[in-house]
C-alpha cells in the first residue's frame, strides 16, 4: 500500500473532481477515495469493501446495526446523509 504525507492527500482530495459532494467529511480520515482506514482501527479500509458492502456499512453505522469499537466515530459522519448519499458514496468508495 502506497505511503501518502498529508499534503498529497488534500491535492489527491482536490485533484478528485468526481467524488461525491458528501465525501467531502470523509477525507481526513479514510483519504481521497477510502483508501485509508483510521489510525485506531487499522483493519478497517472502506475501499476494501465493495460496493454493497459499503451501503450495507453506511446505513447500518447509521441505524446501530453495523460496526467495531469506533462505531461511534462513523455513526456522527453518516447521520446526516441520505439514501442517495449512501448509494453514491457505495459506487465512489467501493470495489
Ligand atoms: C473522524 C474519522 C472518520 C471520518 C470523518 C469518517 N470515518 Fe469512516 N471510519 C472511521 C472509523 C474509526 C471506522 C471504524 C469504526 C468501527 O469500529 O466500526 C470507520 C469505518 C468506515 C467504514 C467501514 C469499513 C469496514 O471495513 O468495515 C466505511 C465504509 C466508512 N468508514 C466510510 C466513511 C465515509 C463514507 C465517511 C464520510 C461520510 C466516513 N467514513 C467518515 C473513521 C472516520
Amino acid at each position: 500500500m502506497k505511503k501518502i504525507v498529508l499534503g498529497s492527500i488534500l491535492a489527491a482530495a482536490v485533484a478528485f473532481a468526481a467524488a461525491p459532494a458528501s465525501y467531502s467529511s470523509c477525507v481526513a480520515c479514510h483519504g481521497a477515495k477510502g483508501e485509508k482506514a483510521f489510525a485506531a482501527t487499522p483493519t478497517q479500509i472502506p475501499a476494501n469493501l465493495t460496493k454493497a458492502e459499503v451501503a450495507t456499512a453506511l446505513k447500518g453505522y447509521k441505524d446501530g446495526s453495523y460496526g467495531g469499537k469506533m462505531k461511534g466515530v462513523m455513526k456522527g459522519n453518516v447521520m446526516k446523509l441520505t439514501d442517495a448519499d449512501i448509494a453514491e458514496l457505495a459506487e465512489y468508495i467501493g470495489k
